[in-house]
């Protein structure tokens, strides 16, 4: 299996151009589900999760082509058409879902469509339980009659699915997109409360509304959909990554670099440059993107965080942040609101020489400058995995990270995009 291995201790300086987001291409994805004419997609990632998704709806009859790559080797992302004029097949097999919980998306387009669906319940997962209660509840109360059989979600709506009220009663992305996608189709009109306001979830309904669906309140938490009875294709260009453009942000600062992050968009960031700002980081917005400086890491400040819904500091940039707190001068207490077992990365940190103690929901992290030394290490999910990354980076000697296939879900090009601005980083191909 393969490794990334890093020596540590160089200042990152350059430009990395951002991807799309993966976290709004899966849903976009899934989307092409809703219509039987042609659905381009534009800067998709190049990513595992994204060909898990393309392989699940290639198995429900969507036919795909690649449309070329941009110029400039790719760096812009790629094109994809997907066109489900047929849908052969209303079942997400097991197979599919276990690999990628996103999976679980196409049930309210497949229902929407076709009046029925019958999808693998996800089950849990590193980072937690994560139910899919709520997706299924939204979809009761527009009139699908739904069943648990032998782990599979059973769903039949064969009038159609009928206006309604849904209040979530957490904020859920998924079911948020989920519902969402099942309400365009629906007979009369469907309100979503407490819906979750992440940007990923306002390109979903952008791309939707593009497509002919009549959505109100996006980037709101009340979402009024009048359902019509059919959406067509559409062009659509994915939002770039906050994510990954955070991360590298936080690998910038953890550096005390200098790096230009190409696309990103700072208004889907503010949580996060606000937290950055306090920790006495330098972040400007440039005609490109954002530039992120530090002054090493002496310079930088312990803070204190907690991961909430958007707009708050999100929990997919929780073991980055705490990465970056291990060098920070004082104290920082990292706390996690949304999944109940994503400190994963903790003792790894811990290994590498970080100082945390963990309670509850809590990680108090006591920072030392030059604390981090390389060790071997390996995480569980793709975020943990990257603040190792992060870590490795800004520790003394030599780190490899073992289970890298968690970080082609989610970050493409890493090393080449690190590299690219310095950092001594390699995959060992094994
Ligand atoms: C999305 O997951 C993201 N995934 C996650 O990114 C992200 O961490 C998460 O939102 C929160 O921002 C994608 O967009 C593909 P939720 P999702 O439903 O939709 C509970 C990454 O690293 N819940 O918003 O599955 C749930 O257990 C990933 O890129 C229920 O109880 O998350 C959690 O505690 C990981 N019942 C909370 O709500 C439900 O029916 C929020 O989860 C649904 C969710």
């Amino acid at each position: 299996m393969d490794k990334i291995r890093i020596r540590g201790g160089q200042r990152l300086e350059g430009q990395i151009p951002i991807s799309g987001a993966k976290n709004a291409a899966l849903p976009l994805l899934a989307a092409c589900l809703l219509t039987d004419e042609t659905l381009v997609l534009r800067n998709l990632p190049h990513l595992a999760d994204i060909a898990t998704m393309t392989h699940l709806l290639a198995q429900h009859g969507a036919e795909l082509s690649m449309a070329g790559e941009h110029p400039g080797g790719g760096h812009m992302g790629h094109v994809l058409k997907l066109c489900a004029a047929h849908i052969a097949s209303t079942e997400a097999p097991y197979d599919i879902v276990r690999k990628m919980r996103a999976s679980v998306l196409v049930l309210g387009p497949l229902l929407a469509r076709c009046g029925q669906a019958r999808v693998s319940l996800p089950g849990g997962c590193a980072i937690g339980t994560r139910p899919v209660d709520m997706h299924i509840r939204g979809l009761e109360t527009l009139g699908a009659e739904i069943e648990l059989d032998d782990g599979y979600i059973v769903a039949n709506a064969p009038d159609g699915l009928q206006g309604g009220v849904v209040v979530f009663p957490t904020v859920s992305v998924g079911a948020t997109e989920n519902m969402l996608m099942a309400a365009t189709l629906a007979k009369g009109e469907v309100v979503l409360e407490n819906a979750a306001r992440e940007p990923e979830v306002a390109d979903l309904a952008n791309c939707l509304n593009q497509m002919g669906a009549r959505i109100e309140g996006i980037g709101s938490d009340t979402l009024r959909i009048q359902g019509v009875a059919r959406l067509s294709g559409t062009d659509y260009s994915v939002l770039p990554d906050r994510i990954e453009a955070a991360t590298y942000a936080i690998a910038a600062a953890i550096t005390g670099g200098d790096v230009e992050l190409l696309g990103a968009q700072s208004e889907t960031m503010e949580a996060v440059i606000a937290a950055l700002e306090q920790a006495k980081v330098t972040v400007e917005r440039t005609d490109c993107g954002i530039r992120v400086r530090a002054d090493g890491a002496t310079a930088l400040e312990g803070i204190d965080v907690t991961t909430a819904p958007y707009p708050g500091f999100p929990t997919d940039l929780q073991a980055q942040m705490m990465t970056l707190m291990t060098v920070a001068n004082g104290a920082a207490m990292i706390t996690e609101t949304i999944f109940e077992n994503r400190f994963q990365h903790v003792p790894e940190l811990m290994r590498m020489g970080a100082d945390i103690t963990v309670k509850g929901a809590t990680a108090m992290v006591r920072g030392d400058h030059d604390g981090l030394h390389g060790a071997p290490v390996m995480a569980t999910d793709l975020r943990a995995s990257v603040s190792l990354v992060l870590a490795g980076l800004a520790a003394r000697g030599e780190t490899t990270i073992n289970r890298v296939y968690h970080l082609d879900r989610g970050y493409e090009r890493l090393e080449e995009k690190l590299s690219g601005c310095g950092a001594d980083i390699a995959r060992l191909v094994e």
